[in-house]
């Protein structure tokens, strides 16, 4: 185990910015990255975007060098594309070049560009995601994939509406006093079932909402840690892995394979198991996508996670809060940011100043978990205090 040390993070409110591009919403998000850390853009050796949709919403590809300038980084960049886990993905690539010790300084993070599109073709376009000659021309969209999987599990382990529900309810609590989400309401059992349908089981409570928005994170050297003086909380494991992109290519529709061994890896990786982990922020792309994550990391057995958030064990003042930063559910899913803000969300968690911090004061080790479509990739990450 390398240790990579967190030397900034940041990241833009999520919401409706649909006026802004994606390379200035990455432009603020490392601007604060820099502030966070005292680096300077000159410091950067290497940058990894995450971006999943920039063709679809701007027209813009080859958007790594772009979103460096935008940075005003000029070192080689490049762009990485694994759905929703863009993110994830850019963090862990970064996290195995330092590793390597080819490079002292890497900027991580991206940044997505959603509502200047329309619902309609906001939702054609994250499909692309899914298998375009045998999900998508059947009509399957993102919340269809997931509704799916949700009644599936109804019909394997039981659970109900209202459980789902909860898991809103929670990450909304979550998302109350944090200033960078996109919804700061509370929301109750209710309101959720009562909200209008999207794809049964799901009202529109059980879906993350289209956002833009931009994350960042620099990770440097243990050396480079040590000379600068930089670095409370390090990336300690990671882990990565796929599976069968389409969902009737699965073995099976209620288990998450890729998450499991990401989540195997990234233990291996940090010496711990899942009892270690204090705090995290899985994807909740749906009320169900948490209910499989918490599973597939093995918090809970399979079957055993839909009653946790009923049962009060994730919430803020449970035994392992998930998703204090309101999930994607509440701060909002801008998808190619969201594996990065999970770290600069974390990260600030760990370190003691975020708004839910105090909640977990005791907090020494912490996990991210970022998927892309319906889990076919998954990115692991474990963030631990450094003593
Ligand atoms: N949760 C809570 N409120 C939401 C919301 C959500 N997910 N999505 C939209 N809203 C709110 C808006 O803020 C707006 O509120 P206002 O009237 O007070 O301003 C209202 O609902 C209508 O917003 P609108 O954007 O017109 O909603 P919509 O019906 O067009 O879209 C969804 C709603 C759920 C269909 C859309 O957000 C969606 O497709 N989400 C899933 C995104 C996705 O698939 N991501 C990839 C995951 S793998």
């Amino acid at each position: 185990m390398t240790r990579v040390p967190i030397a900034g993070v940041g990241m833009t409110k999520f919401g409706k910015n649909g006026e802004r591009t994606a390379r200035e919403l990455f432009a603020e998000a490392a601007g604060k990255a820099f502030e966070d850390s005292g680096l300077s853009p000159d410091d950067v050796d290497e940058v990894y975007y995450g971006n999943f949709m920039g063709e679809i919403a701007e027209q813009q590809g080859h958007s790594g060098p772009l979103a460096a300038d935008a940075a005003g980084v000029t070192a080689p960049a490049t762009r990485i594309e694994s759905a929703c886990a863009s993110s994830g993905a850019a963090v862990r690539h970064g996290v195995n070049r330092v590793r390597n010790g080819d490079v002292d300084v890497v900027l991580v993070g991206g940044a997505e560009r959603m509502t200047n599109l329309s619902t309609a073709d906001g939702t054609a376009g994250l499909a692309a995601a899914a298998d375009a000659l045998w999900e998508i021309k059947a009509g399957v969209t993102f919340p269809g994939a997931y509704s799916l999987m949700a009644n599936r599990y109804f019909h394997e382990h039981g659970g109900s509406r209202e459980d789902l529900a909860e898991v809103a309810v929670k990450n909304h609590d979550h998302a109350v006093e944090n200033e960078l989400a996109q919804f700061q309401m509370e929301i109750d059992v209710d309101k959720v079932l009562d909200a209008p349908t999207v794809c049964s089981p799901f009202g529109l409570f059980d879906c993350s909402p289209m956002s833009d928005g931009g994350s960042a994170a620099l990770l440097v050297s243990e050396d480079f840690a040590d000379d600068h003086d930089l670095g409370e909380v390090a990336i300690t494991g990671t882990g990565q892995d796929g599976d069968r992109l389409a969902l009737h290519d699965r073995v099976s529709m209620t288990r998450t394979p890729a998450a499991e061994r990401a989540a195997e890896m990234a233990y291996d990786d940090a010496g711990i198991g899942p009892d270690d982990i204090d705090v995290a922020e899985v994807h909740d792309c749906f009320t169900i996508a948490e209910v499989l994550a918490i599973e597939a990391l093995g918090f809970y057995e399979q079957g055993e996670g839909i009653t946790a958030a009923t049962n009060g064990e994730t919430a803020i003042d449970g035994d392992l809060p998930v998703n204090l930063s309101g999930g994607l559910k509440a701060k909002g899913h801008p998808v190619g940011a969201t594996g990065g803000a999970q770290i600069s969300e974390l990260t600030k968690i760990l370190r003691g100043d975020h708004v839910n911090s105090d909640a977990v004061s005791d907090a020494e080790i912490g996990l991210t978990h970022n998927a892309g479509g319906t889990v076919a990739s998954c990115v692991v990450n474990v963030l631990e205090v450094m003593n």
